[in-house]
């Protein structure tokens, strides 16, 4: 099976843990777009929920699927958020998100989520994050330059993330994304803070302490996995 049906089979068995009347998050990214899918499905069969998107792109697909969506004004928490990931530390399900430059609003909704399910292929397991992926940083435009010396003051290698034509990644929330090389991160809780405490920076994509559940899938099955 590919990577992408591994994606889908994880999605589709958290899609399951939706229950009537929840108010649910809904991820961004490839793998959370099965979920969408899913979820638009069990709407249609009766389900009743409602939503938060985490982007304008699964925004859109939520609409088109006839979803009905809700916004922070209306609730103040949200039941259950299912969402992607780029790496998925073993043990702690600490994460890195952010590769589809949606990392802000996912950590707006994680922060607010009793629970957090992580759907991923197994790819995406690692035992130390930083092994696999760039580490994505959401600064603000204005100065990025300076922001940038400040996080390499941290150890990483900090690159402003550009689209095909060459320009500039722009985020949902308008602001520029930074792609950081770290040595292997040992102390993820300790770089997120200070990663955080940098002016200029709105977000990091490390997700530390906030995933509870992991739905992952590959060659030998789908694992359920809990911190
Ligand atoms: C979006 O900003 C990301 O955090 C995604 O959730 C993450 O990149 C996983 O994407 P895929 O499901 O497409 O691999």
């Amino acid at each position: 099976m590919s990577a992408s049906e591994y994606k889908r089979q994880a999605a589709e068995l958290a899609a399951e843990m939706v229950e009537d009347g929840m108010v649910v998050g809904l991820g961004t990214g490839s793998t959370a777009a099965f979920v969408v899918e899913a979820l638009g499905r069990r709407h249609k069969e009766g389900l009743r929920f409602v939503a938060i998107p985490t982007s304008v792109a699964t925004e859109k697909q939520a609409l088109g699927l006839g979803i009905p969506l809700t916004t922070f004004g209306e609730h103040a928490r949200v039941n259950l958020t299912i969402d992607g990931a780029d790496e998925i530390q073993r043990g702690t399900l600490n994460l890195i998100k952010g590769l589809g430059g949606a990392l802000l609003r996912e950590k707006i909704v994680a922060a607010s989520s009793d629970r957090l399910v992580i759907v991923a292929d197994d790819t995406k397991l690692v035992d130390h994050l930083g092994m696999k992926t760039l580490l994505p940083v959401e600064v603000t435009s204005f100065g990025w330059e300076a922001t940038a010396r400040q996080i390499e003051r941290l150890g990483g290698q900090a690159s402003p993330r550009r689209n095909r034509e060459g320009a500039f990644f722009v985020s949902d929330g308008g602001n520029l994304i930074l792609d950081c090389r770290f040595p292997v991160i040992s102390d993820a809780g300790r770089l997120e803070q200070d990663i955080r405490s940098i002016v200029g920076v709105v977000e990091s994509g490390l997700f530390v302490g906030m995933a509870t559940d992991a739905i992952v899938a590959g060659g030998e099955g789908i694992a359920h996995l809990t911190v």
